[in-house]
C-alpha cells in the first residue's frame, strides 16, 4: 500500500502554495498524524521554512550518504543506478521533511526525453518518470509517515508532470485575481491530460518491471482562498468580483462539469478554506521559524495579535482535518473541550 501523496498546486506563481503547506504539515503534525512535507520545488522554499541556513548548508554539503530529493535521484539520473535511500530529517515529533534542492531542475531534461519511452513500454524509462514518486514513497516509510503533503513550484514542466502524476490528490491554493483564475482554465486541461496519459502508459508497464508506481489520480479535493494575495491598494469591489467568479470557474474548468452549479463561494463544495491576512504575524513566524498559529507572546504576538494567532490554529485545523476527511488519511479525534 503506497502513501497517500497531496499536492498543493497552481501554475500562478506566490500565492502562497508554500506557507499553505507548511502550516499543514505542523498542524497535521500537532493533531497527531505523521506526515512527510516533500520539498519538490527546486526553489527549496519550503526546506528554507523549516530549516535555518547552517542545517541547509549541513544537508547541501555533500556526503557519502544523499540527503536531498535531488541526491536521492541523481544515481537514476545519471544512469548509474537506481533511486538511492535518504533518512528524511525530524522536524518534530509526527513531521519529517524531505529536503528540497536547487540542482533537482536538473532532471527536468531527462524528465522529458523519457516521457514518450513509458509510452513505448521501456523499464528505464517508467523508472525515471516514477523516481520522485518512488522517493517520496521510501521516505515517507522510514519516517512512518501516513500522508505526504508536496510543495510545487508555479508551472506546468515536466518535474510537475512528474510529480502530479504521483498525486493521489491535488488542493489548488488561489487568489481572488485574474491571473488565479486563468490559473484553474490551464490547470484542469492539465490535469485531465497528464491523468489520461498516465494511464496510457500504465498499460504498456513491462511485465518483468518489480517497482510499483503511482496511481496518477490527481483528484481535485478543493481549493483554499488566499486572501493576503489580494492588492489592499485596490477598492473591495475589484476583487469581490473575482472571489465570487471562483466556483464557477473551478466547477466548469477543473471538474469539468457540463452544467455546473452556481455555488455562492462560502457553500460552494469546493471551497476548502479562505485563510486571513496574517499581516505582521508572517513575517513574525517567519522569523522565529515557526508556524503562526505556535506564536507565543514572547515573540511578539500579544493583544489582539495573540487572539489572532489562537484563530489561526482553528482555522488551519479545521482545514487540516477537511482535506485528510476528504481524502480518507486518519487523523485522531479532537479531545473533548471540558467546557462549551
Ligand atoms: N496567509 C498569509 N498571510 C500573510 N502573508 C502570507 C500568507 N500566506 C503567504 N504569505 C506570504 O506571501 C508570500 C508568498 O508566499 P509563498 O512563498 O508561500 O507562495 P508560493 O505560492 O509558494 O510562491 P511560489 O509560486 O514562488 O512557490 C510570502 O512572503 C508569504 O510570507
Ligand atoms: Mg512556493
Amino acid at each position: 500500500m503506497s502513501v497517500p501523496v497531496v499536492a498543493f498546486f497552481n501554475n500562478k506563481g506566490g500565492v502562497g502554495k508554500t506557507s499553505l503547506v507548511y502550516h499543514l504539515a505542523w498542524k497535521l503534525a500537532d493533531i497527531g498524524t505523521p506526515v512527510l512535507a516533500a520539498d519538490l520545488d527546486p526553489q527549496a522554499n519550503l526546506t528554507a521554512a523549516f530549516l535555518d541556513g547552517d542545517a541547509i548548508e549541513e544537508i547541501w554539503t555533500r556526503g557519502s550518504e544523499p540527503r536531498t530529493i535531488f541526491e536521492a535521484i541523481e544515481p537514476i539520473s545519471q544512469g548509474t543506478g537506481d533511486i538511492a535511500a535518504l533518512e528524511p530529517p525530524e522536524i518534530a515529533e509526527n513531521l519529517t521533511l524531505l529536503p528540497g534542492d536547487l540542482r533537482l531542475s536538473s532532471f527536468e531534461d531527462e524528465l522529458s526525453s523519457n516521457w514518450p519511452g513509458t509510452l513505448d513500454g521501456k523499464p528505464r524509462s517508467f523508472r525515471v518518470v516514477s523516481a520522485l514518486w518512488r522517493v517520496m514513497q521510501d521516505s515517507a516509510r522510514r519516517s512512518g509517515a501516513t500522508v505526504i503533503l508536496m510543495d510545487l513550484g508555479p508551472n506546468l514542466g515536466a518535474i510537475n508532470r512528474a510529480c502530479l502524476v504521483s498525486a493521489d490528490f491535488v488542493v489548488i491554493p488561489l487568489a481572488p485575481d485574474l491571473f488565479s483564475l486563468q490559473g484553474l482554465r490551464n490547470l484542469g486541461p492539465a490535469f485531465r491530460r497528464w491523468r489520461s496519459e498516465w494511464k496510457e502508459r500504465l498499460a504498456k508497464k513491462p511485465a518483468d518491471l518489480r517497482d510499483d508506481l503511482p496511481s496518477g489520480a490527481m483528484k481535485p479535493l478543493g481549493y483554499v482562498v488566499l486572501q493576503h494575495a489580494v492588492r489592499l491598494d485596490r477598492p473591495v469591489r475589484a476583487y469581490q468580483k473575482w472571489m465570487d467568479r471562483i466556483p464557477i470557474e473551478y466547477h466548469q474548468h477543473v471538474l469539468d462539469e457540463a452544467s455546473p452549479v452556481t455555488y455562492p463561494l462560502a457553500s460552494d463544495p469546493g471551497n476548502l478554506a479562505s485563510l486571513k491576512h496574517y499581516r505582521s504575524l508572517m513575517p513574525l513566524a517567519q522569523e522565529a521559524r515557526k508556524p503562526v498559529f505556535h506564536l507565543k507572546p514572547a515573540d511578539g504576538a500579544i493583544g489582539a495579535h495573540f487572539d489572532a494567532v489562537r484563530e489561526s490554529g482553528r482555522d488551519f485545523e479545521n482545514l487540516a482535518r477537511r482535506i485528510a476527511e476528504r481524502a480518507g488519511i486518519a487523523v485522531p479525534e479532537p479531545l473533548t473541550a471540558l467546557s462549551p
